[in-house]
């Protein structure tokens, strides 16, 4: 592997180490430096560029392509718009794009010094500039041998400690040496986190649970809302159960307060406080905390402030992954990972998945005025891609200044969301068939089928998925006219209802077939797409500080609603009344 060697950074990262993972004390920490970091210069904001000047007067004919006569014009244009790498198809031909566009895409990304940006990242410079921190999740899936200094030292030797650590507790867990309390086997994990630290577990266990133990459950509980606790652990025996509590800070009350609940839970029926040790373990950077909350930090796995929350499923967050699929598969969706990151890292932009479509995301939202985005995976195993996407593109680029606290002249993150195939075709395609705003759509499928279900002559069910989601690309890109639709002997009052515009943009991604490792190839794919827009966005994608403020103001209300302090009538006349009904209704 040719992982870059880096060179010491201007602005160094904390340094942690496995054995003794940083305390940080806040979610999100600021650079004490009172003087704002300087920007590169070669990260120029992207409407100072001719390529974005070239873009925009392109726009005009952009959205007023006709798909089917291009397709008709350019008899190659599907092949010309599609390329494969690492057993990936991505058909971009359906985009309102031409030679032009692309060409003034690339000059785009270019201008705006996206591969220097890159090779900043895997340098491990400290890129996050406003918590003054590398960013280096492509770290996570180095191999052994690889170098990656932070700071002067070479970290990967770090990650793969951790990764042994974790190996030798899911073997012990998966095999039935690790006991519980009372000597009985371990049948349901519980993880316990929230954001990064539970959607990419929760969407791995789900997408490859077809690579399961099945005889271990895995289970997540995130929300705050007691419910989700009631409902995850009503049917479990406690002797049974293995609590793991994921949180990079280990301080967000949800987290907190359910790990809390669970051990209480958990007592309750084992009695002896020792028992937390067997039915316990914590995944964090902040050894501290786990220790103030009572977990023996044997039984902590570290991770380090250069792994952002949305970008840690391959790290000790995914301790129930591996858990879940044994750590030889584990190895395997790290694999993928790192396949990816070297494709991002080595390919020349135009046979580049992750700039691919972060270029034609951007030519969407910046240029057509796209609002949303959907992702659109035929396979039921995915169903939780594009919540676990929505946190890494929504959080990471949802942003309004740039890099150098002015602000963004153009528009970030579009809103991401979407179901699985064809289940949404029954619900919302509608919208996007012939609503009036054009959502364009990541329709992702697979060629092999992990189970080959339904004969042949009713028709085999993959088949079928797979003719519904081509048909789903070419009807939205070609439509219906009102001509045929009359041909049809449609009464003329209804052509308009039947007529379909076309013209809706879709990337088609066709996939050999889904594994742990080509998993770990997708979400990287996803990872370096967030970049590459971030990146020509010129907005930092590794922080989030749109979150807290909802947080400080959450701690100050609690004890207004539990009545532990008296309702102040401190907010405004909407809060105040909505606080005031809660305790009426509470009896408070
Ligand atoms: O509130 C947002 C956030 O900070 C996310 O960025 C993060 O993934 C999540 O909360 C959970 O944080 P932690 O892992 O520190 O509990």
């Amino acid at each position: 592997m040719a992982a870059p060697k880096t060179r010491s950074a201007a602005k160094r990262p904390t340094r942690t180490s496995t054995a003794s993972a940083r305390a940080s004390t806040a979610s999100a920490r600021a650079s004490t430096a009172s003087a704002a970091p300087a920007v590169p210069a070669w990260h120029v904001a992207p409407d100072r560029t001719k390529a974005w000047k070239r873009l925009t007067a392109l726009a005009r004919k952009g959205r007023s392509m006709d798909l089917r006569k291009a397709f008709a014009k350019d008899r190659t244009r599907g092949t010309a718009f599609s390329t494969e790498a690492l057993g990936i198809h991505l058909d971009y031909s359906k985009n309102l794009i031409d030679r032009a566009t692309m060409d003034a895409l690339f000059a785009l990304a270019a201008e705006c010094g996206v591969e220097k940006h890159r090779k900043a990242m895997f340098a491990g410079e400290a890129i996050n500039l406003t918590e003054n921190r590398a960013v280096l999740h492509v770290a996570l899936r180095a191999p052994k041998g690889a170098v990656i200094k932070v700071d002067g030292r070479n970290i990967v030797p770090d990650v793969h400690e951790v990764l042994g650590r974790m190996e030798r507790f899911a073997d012990a867990v998966r095999s039935g040496r690790w006991r519980g309390h009372t000597g009985k086997r371990i049948r349901t994990v519980v993880n316990i986190g929230i954001g990064g630290s539970d959607l990419g577990p929760v969407m791995a266990y789900e997408a490859l649970k077809d690579f399961s133990e099945r005889a271990i459950e895995c289970r997540y509980v995130s929300n705050i809302d007691g419910e989700d606790f009631y409902e995850k652990t009503r049917d479990l025996d406690p002797a049974e159960t293995l609590f793991v509590v994921s949180s990079k800070t280990f301080t967000t009350i949800e987290t907190m307060t359910n790990a809390q609940t669970a051990r209480a839970w958990a007592l309750k029926c084992l009695k002896s406080p020792a028992a937390v040790a067997k039915h316990f373990v914590a995944v964090s950077t902040n050894a501290a905390e786990v220790a103030k909350f009572g977990i023996d930090t044997d039984n902590m796995f570290g991770f380090w402030d250069w792994v952002g929350g949305r970008y840690s499923m391959d790290s000790a967050i995914g301790l129930s992954t591996m858990v879940a699929i044994g750590p030889a598969n584990f190895r395997e969706l790290l694999a993928g990972f790192h396949d990816m990151d070297e494709h991002f890292r080595t390919a020349p932009a135009r046979r580049n998945l992750p700039f691919l479509l972060a270029l034609i995301g951007l030519w969407n939202r910046d240029f057509l005025g796209c609002e949303t985005v959907a992702v659109l995976p035929y396979c039921q195993y995915l169903h939780r891609l594009s919540a676990y996407l929505q946190q890494l593109e929504m959080e990471s680029n949802g942003k309004r200044v740039q890099l150098d606290g002015t602000p963004c002249r153009w528009q970030t993150s579009p809103v991401i969301w979407g179901e699985p195939g064809t289940n949404g075709q029954h619900a919302f395609y509608q919208m996007i068939h012939q609503g009036t705003s054009p959502v364009p759509c990541d329709l992702i499928a697979f060629a092999q089928p992990l189970h080959a279900v339904g004969s042949k002559e009713g028709g085999e069910h993959h088949d079928i998925l797979l003719a519904n989601i081509l048909a789903q690309g070419e009807a939205l890109a070609f439509g219906k006219t009102p001509a045929e639709v009359r041909a049809e002997g449609t009464p003329a009052w209804l052509v308009p209802h039947r007529t379909f515009p076309g013209n809706r943009p879709t990337n088609t991604m066709l996939i050999e077939r889904l594994s742990p490792r080509m998993l770990g190839r997708i979400i990287a794919l996803y990872e370096h797409k967030v970049f590459v827009q971030g990146s020509i966005w010129r907005v930092n994608s590794f922080d989030q500080w749109g979150v807290e403020l909802g947080k400080v103001l959450a701690k100050r209300i609690i004890p207004e609603l539990s009545g532990t302090a008296p309702s102040r009538a401190a907010h405004d006349s909407s809060t105040n009344a909505l606080i005031a009904r809660y305790r009426a209704w509470r009896g408070r």
